[in-house]
């Protein structure tokens, strides 16, 4: 695990383009990422697309299509448009937006929902054309709520992978998820690494992980000289979320800074808006 901590370009270079789409990807790999980062939801026809959420109101113009008024729906306390409630095909005349305020909204309305598929066949192209090495790392988004819809995440992203080549011991794909029961179930699917995402509240235990994970992706805030130490005694990689330049905790000056101080303590790798950063910062820690 003293290998260069990997650059993981959080839903694309989304620090600069839309999330999620596949300029936002290709632009990370351009600026140097190791991985390109999609989050995972699915459609009512089951087919896997690229959205942090599982709503659509806050990264679409969804809120100004008229025809999709009456599919606004309440789920939980949030009333939303839900992409399990849209076939692909309606999906696909949705226009992404940057949902972060103080970013630039150059890019709004120009870019399509991307679909896993769409992704792989641009992993292919980016490997071709910048990075050779250059890794996918897919989140199952709510894996228990698709699956209340009938909607089968794991078997779809094995499908994905598998169609497209990818699903063998070659390397180049790690999955991870929130849910544990969806990464258990992909064991004996997938020979990719696995990676157990956790939240500050999370009652998981490293060594509960490591059990059926081969990496711990832990809110950064979780991650400290002890917590690194642990995981690698138990064989698990760390890769903290989510680096992000314009919202610094406190005490922190710069992403540089914030970003040295969880190299030094022994992260392999980790999540960010800003892939040139990420880029920059581990080149002048590792040669
Ligand atoms: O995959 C980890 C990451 O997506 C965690 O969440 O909210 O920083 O996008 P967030
Ligand atoms: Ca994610």
């Amino acid at each position: 695990m003293s290998k260069k901590p990997l650059v993981i370009a959080h839903r694309g270079a989304s620090g600069y383009r839309p999330e999620h789409t596949l300029e936002s990807y290709r632009l990370g790999a351009m600026q140097g990422a190791d991985i390109i980062e999609p989050d995972l939801v699915m459609t009512s026809d089951a087919v896997l697309v690229a959205r942090h959420d599982i709503y659509l109101g806050s990264t679409t113009d969804v809120s100004d299509r008229s025809e999709f008024a009456d599919r606004k729906r309440r789920h939980g306390v949030r009333d939303e448009w839900y992409v399990s409630d849209f076939t692909l095909e309606e999906l696909k005349t949705l226009r992404c937006r940057q949902p972060f305020a103080g970013r630039s909204a150059t890019y709004d309305g120009r870019f399509a929902i991307p679909t896993f598929a769409e992704i792989l066949i641009l992993l292919k192209e980016l490997r071709s054309q910048i990075n050779p090495d250059l890794a996918v790392y897919p989140e199952t988004k709510a894996p228990a709520y698709h699956r209340e819809r009938g909607l089968d995440m794991a078997e779809a992203l094995v499908r994905e992978l598998t169609d497209h080549g990818l699903n063998n011991d070659s390397g180049g794909v790690l999955i991870q998820s929130f849910e544990p029961w969806i990464l258990q179930d992909l064991r004996g699917q997938t020979p990719h690494l696995l990676v157990q995402l956790v939240g500050r509240d999370s009652p998981l235990t490293l060594a509960q992980i490591a059990h059926w994970a081969d990496g711990v992706g832990p809110d950064k805030r979780l991650v400290s000289r002890q917590y690194t130490e642990v995981a690698h005694g138990r064989g698990l990689m760390v890769h903290p979320y989510t680096y992000r330049q314009d919202q610094l905790p406190d005490g922190a000056t710069s992403m540089e800074d914030e970003l040295a101080e969880a190299l030094a303590l022994g992260i392999d790798g980790f999540f960010t808006d800003f892939p040139d950063i990420g880029r920059k910062v581990v080149d002048a820690q590792f040669s």
